[in-house]
């Protein structure tokens, strides 16, 4: 064990975990989406440089779908541009071919489809059923990869669901194989609602490798509704996860999903991993420094608690 710098956790590393994770910040696309009030482009631009300045390496700007489904998202044609010279990577989220089309008119390199593992948010969120949505990225995922741009697809409902409850492991599993034969690059396993334990992840996780799926080809994503995405995450890294989603603040939600609240924030994932000696390459200081510059944008505070402690915030 070290002494701490100041700002920073003590230092114990866990066995059995890997020695770096890739975060996957949402915070521009997932958290603004659920905004209330619209964001001004400029600011959005800002924070997205800002993300950058903390070391991130992958920061999720936008999303090129119907602007009316996602009014916060409109100017996607206004943003990208005004960030594509940072040397990061910079996915954005396209549904169909319509929005694959917006993205590579503005030189997008890494994409992201969006499925759902339940028929209820399927409809909800895409129109679609589960495997008319599938149908709908299957052009979308060939014509990216025809044109050398990664694609991850994302996988809403893998736990629980506002109107069908429990999901089955079974479902998920075989939604997500349909994401990978259809040629995704990488999945994110999506708590949308946020009401998954860590034993139902490691559960999730096990089906998937029995199925083949190769736990380098995923990351998680969790909601913290209840306060369990750390733990979750805890889970997901013993299982050999090494991607993380999580956005800047913990703000975010989903429109189309009324009970699902802010992801992990990334200011706490960074702190446990830091604590667990993993490496991220992220400054601590600059991104609470970010978040609590977005807070009073968007006047108020910081749900992530490590904001809350290291800028002295009132809740
Ligand atoms: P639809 O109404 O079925 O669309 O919506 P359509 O295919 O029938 O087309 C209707 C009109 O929309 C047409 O225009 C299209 O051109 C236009 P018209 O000919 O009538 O003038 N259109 C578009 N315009 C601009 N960009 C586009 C586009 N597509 C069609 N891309 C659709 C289907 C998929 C478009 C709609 O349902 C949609 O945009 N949904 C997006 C919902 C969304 O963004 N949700 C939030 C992101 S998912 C999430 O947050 C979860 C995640 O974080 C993981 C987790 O937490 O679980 C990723
Ligand atoms: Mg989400």
């Amino acid at each position: 064990m070290n002494t701490p710098e100041p700002g920073l956790p003590m230092v114990v590393p866990a066995q059995g975990l890997p020695a770096r994770v890739r975060i996957h910040e949402v915070g521009a696309r997932d958290g603004l989406q659920n905004e209330k009030a619209t964001v001004p482009t400029a600011v959005k631009a800002e924070f997205v440089r800002r993300l950058a300045g903390t070391g991130l390496t992958t920061i999720e700007a936008t999303s090129f779908v119907h602007p009316k489904w996602v009014p916060q998202l409109a100017d996607a044609e206004e943003l990208y541009p005004a960030v594509a010279d940072l040397p990061v990577e910079l996915p954005v989220l396209v549904p169909n071919e319509r929005g694959l089309d917006r993205a590579l008119a503005l030189g997008a390199r890494r994409v992201a489809v969006f499925a759902s593992a339940t028929e209820s948010f399927a409809r909800a969120n895409l129109n679609r059923t589960v495997d008319e949505a599938l149908t709908m990225f299957e052009p979308v995922v060939r014509r990216a990869k025809a044109a050398d741009v990664h694609v991850r697809g994302y996988l809403s409902m893998c736990f629980g669901d506002p109107w069908e409850g429990a999901v089955p492991v079974p479902q998920v599993v075989r939604v997500c194989r349909a994401l990978l034969d259809m040629g995704c690059d990488e999945l994110s396993l999506g708590d949308t609602i946020g009401v998954a334990t860590p034993g139902h992840v490691t559960a999730l996780l096990t089906a998937l490798a029995g199925a083949g799926v190769p736990v380098s080809a995923l990351g998680v994503h969790f909601h913290d509704t209840y306060g369990q995405a750390l733990s979750n995450t805890l889970a997901a890294l013993q299982q050999g996860v090494s991607t993380v989603d999580a956005s800047a603040g913990g703000l975010g939600g989903c429109p189309y999903a009324k009970s699902a609240t802010g992801n992990l924030a990334t200011e706490d994932l960074v702190w446990m991993l830091r604590g667990l000696g993993i490496d991220t390459g992220v400054d601590l200081g600059r991104l609470v420094a970010t978040s609590v510059w977005m807070a009073a944008h968007l006047g108020r505070t910081s749900p992530s608690r490590t904001v809350r402690a290291l800028s002295h915030q009132e809740s």
